[in-house]
């Protein structure tokens, strides 16, 4: 709360807005009081008019809905590993505002040309996540390079 709070009164609430990953098991993190945790944050920052919120969700689907009725304002969802589809769905229940995608994004840098066309998607390579060099980060193909057309 000291961070964002200090964040929005620096550059104004409307440019501020925070991720939270309830339940991450990323880096070894173990979290088993994510339904004390999270919703009394929620429940302090929903005053604050930030521009957003950015919830991972990790599976704990009680927990989501909870959050996002305590979210006044726009609520971005990271549905972790799902597909396209049922990330969409989210917007049409209205537990979502804006979805996002990580990995699916890194994988296709064309990714809202392909979504647009139908066109299938590049697989991420996990092996080449968090690290290493350009491999896996810079070098996934376009739609284009795939088909062996000229992308310009
Ligand atoms: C290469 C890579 C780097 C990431 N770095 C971060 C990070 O710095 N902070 C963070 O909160 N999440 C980070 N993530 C997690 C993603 O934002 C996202 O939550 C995760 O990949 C699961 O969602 P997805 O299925 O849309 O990829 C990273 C993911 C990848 C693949």
């Amino acid at each position: 709360m000291e961070v964002v709070s200090g964040v929005a009164d620096e550059i104004g609430a409307g440019r501020t807005g925070l991720r939270i990953s309830p339940g991450t098991p990323l880096n070894d993190i173990e979290e088993h009081d994510t339904h004390d945790v999270y919703p009394a944050l929620v429940g302090e920052l929903a005053p604050l008019n930030l521009a957003y919120l950015h919830v991972m969700h990790g599976g704990d689907d009680e927990l989501l809905r909870e959050l996002r009725q305590a979210w006044p304002s726009a609520l971005l969802l990271n549905r972790a590993g799902a597909g396209l589809d049922t990330r969409v769905s989210d917007l049409d229940t209205g537990l979502a505002d804006v979805i996002t995608v990580g990995s699916m994004a890194l994988a296709n840098p064309d990714l809202p040309a392909r979504v647009r066309a139908g066109a299938p998607l590049n697989q991420p390579d996990r092996a080449t996540f968090y690290g290493g060099d350009h491999h896996g980060y810079t070098d996934y193909p376009t739609l284009d390079a795939s088909q062996g057309h000229d992308a310009a």
